[in-house]
């Protein structure tokens, strides 16, 4: 029998082999569209052994769309002004990897092969872990065994999950987003400083990983204030109140001072990995100089290296994500409203209607809370009732004060997307960058019973294998929701396995596994799905 974490991180890696085996399977049996976009320049004088075929056939079918911009970077570096549009993190790790790889098997693969397989790994790996922190998150946010579990297995199976396999930096992402979030959920080590420095690492590393990275500094931000209204300023006043000599007053303003010496110095550790690439992409494009690059990638159609003559290098701020999104991809306010996006609209209204409604609904149900940002003041230490969550309550979120930072990040982004981004991007845009979309999901689908799942063949099946050992609560609290033959399965979960009992709960069901093997099979052979 399985514990709720290990059935998640096998499911975690079942998921990832179905994927990779679908992908594989259908890329060979039906032909590639045609794209027409950007494909990595192949180097002519590059050796291909069987060796290398095979990996083609193999992992070929993730090598789509963007991918290849990413493939492109980790292998030649930033050759392109267009490549500027994806940030180096991801590129950066397969990069390295693909070295220690290429030592090894270099002498049958060449390093297109050894790239393709390390960014592979890396984003199989990434994923295990990421739906791990997702799992520790979901538990200490939703307080519920069964809920966490069931928010982790949609993850496993969320509508963009073939750009968690392929050469994307999406599950890198979501690792360092959660990352952040779970970091910022954690009490204070040190006593006076609110927040503990070291989570500005995977914020840093997330706003190097993609663009939309920078927003999750404002969980950074909010984590400290409201540490600051919840804990500090009611103990400053405790202690002004019961005061004995006025000679320590301004003593007692000294932890305001290190809240905001740990605050600034956190914004700073996130700050450094950003500040070091966009100084590297001025050096690169914006200082004349020689390029350097191979003929074979020396294409005339794009912006190269050491030109140093773009319009982004002369502002006062040159940063060049909004101008190459502008100029190469024509991102911009409400540019994507053509009739002929309508099909893109649609492949993204289910998650936009999903996240937009719930969280909407949110907002409606605890008008107070949001009033006060999610903050209790408990100033003097009043002997209220502690806070409790509403019991029984279905309604998303009900109630629950700690879910607020996490809806306004999600709607914040949600806006953005519906205003400005490639519709058809929202999918896997939201799914990676935050766990709302898989709360949701667990709060609103109910789990049919199965022939296992009632409570007596629960307990007589406990009672048998539990004799002279105790059953770990955990345990028990998913067996309702998996029945006892699941719980002895490495990949079975409710999810695939289940009927669900209402149509709400089937609708959801039925767009995450249609999302994630439609999605598979066309992107694998280039058909519009991006
Ligand atoms: C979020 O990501 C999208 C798509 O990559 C991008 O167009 C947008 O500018 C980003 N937004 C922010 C605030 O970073």
């Amino acid at each position: 029998m399985y514990s709720p974490r290990q059935k998640l991180l096998w499911f975690a890696f079942s998921t990832r082999v179905m994927v990779l085996v679908l992908q594989a399977v259908t890329n060979f049996i039906i032909p590639d569209h045609v794209a027409n976009v950007f494909v990595s320049p192949e180097d002519a004088n590059l050796r291909r052994t069987w060796g290398d075929a095979a990996v083609d056939t193999l992992l070929g079918g993730l090598k789509r769309w963007d991918a290849q911009y990413f493939i492109h970077i980790a292998q030649y570096g930033y050759t392109y002004e267009n490549c500027l549009a994806f940030f180096p993190f991801f590129p950066l790790v397969v990069r390295y990897v693909s070295y220690g790889l290429n030592s090894v098997v270099g002498s049958f693969l060449n390093i297109h092969s050894s790239i393709l397989i390390s960014a592979t790994v890396i984003n199989l790996i990434m994923f295990i872990k990421s739906a791990d922190i997702l799992h520790r998150l979901s538990l200490r946010i939703l307080r519920s065994e069964s809920k966490a579990y069931k928010s982790v297995v949609l993850y496993c199976v969320n509508p963009a999950s073939i750009f968690f396999s392929a050469p994307y930096s999406e599950t890198l992402f979501a690792f360092m987003s959660f990352y952040t979030m779970l970091k910022c959920t954690e009490n204070e080590t040190l006593r006076f400083a609110n927040i503990d420095i070291v989570s500005g690492l995977p914020a840093g590393f997330s706003m190097i990983t993609r663009s939309n990275g920078s927003v999750n500094l404002g969980f950074i931000f909010y984590t400290s204030f409201r540490n600051v209204i919840e804990r500090t300023l009611p103990e400053i006043v405790y202690k002004y109140r019961t005061l004995k000599r006025r000679i320590i007053l301004p003593f007692l303003f000294l932890p305001l001072v290190t809240s905001c010496v740990s605050l600034f110095s956190t914004v700073i550790i996130a700050l450094i990995p950003f500040v070091l690439v966009q100084t590297y992409n001025y050096l690169k494009f914006c200082v004349p100089g020689q390029h350097n690059l191979p003929e074979f990638l020396s294409n005339t159609e794009y912006v190269l290296p050491g030109r140093g003559d773009s319009p982004w290098c002369n502002s006062s701020l040159p940063l060049s994500y909004q101008y190459i999104q502008n100029h190469y991809w024509d991102v911009g306010l409400f540019k994507y409203y053509r009739l002929k996006q309508i099909p893109n609209f649609l492949l993204a209204s289910p998650i936009l209607f999903l996240i937009m409604y719930h969280c909407m609904s949110y907002i409606k149900n605890n008008p107070k809370l949001c009033f006060t940002l999610g903050i209790r003041s408990n100033f003097g230490y009043t002997n209220k009732v502690p806070y409790r969550q509403k019991q029984y309550s279905k309604s998303f979120g009900a109630n629950d004060p700690s879910f607020f930072v996490y809806i306004v990040h999600m709607i914040f982004l949600c806006i953005f997307c519906i205003m400005f981004v490639h519709i058809q991007v929202s999918t896997r845009l939201l799914a990676s960058a935050s766990p709302v979309l898989y709360w949701i999901g667990s709060y609103k689908m109910n789990v049919g019973p199965t022939p296992t799942s009632d409570q007596n063949t629960i307990n007589e099946h406990f009672r048998r294998i539990g004799i002279g050992k105790r059953i770990p609560s955990h345990h028990l609290s998913i067996a309702n929701l998996e029945g006892v033959d699941n719980m002895y399965s490495k990949w079975k979960t409710f999810i695939i396995s289940r009927w669900m009992p209402d149509f709400q709960s089937r609708l959801i069901q039925y767009y995450f596994l249609g999302y994630f093997l439609i999605g598979t099979v066309l992107f694998s052979n280039f058909y519009p799905w991006t």
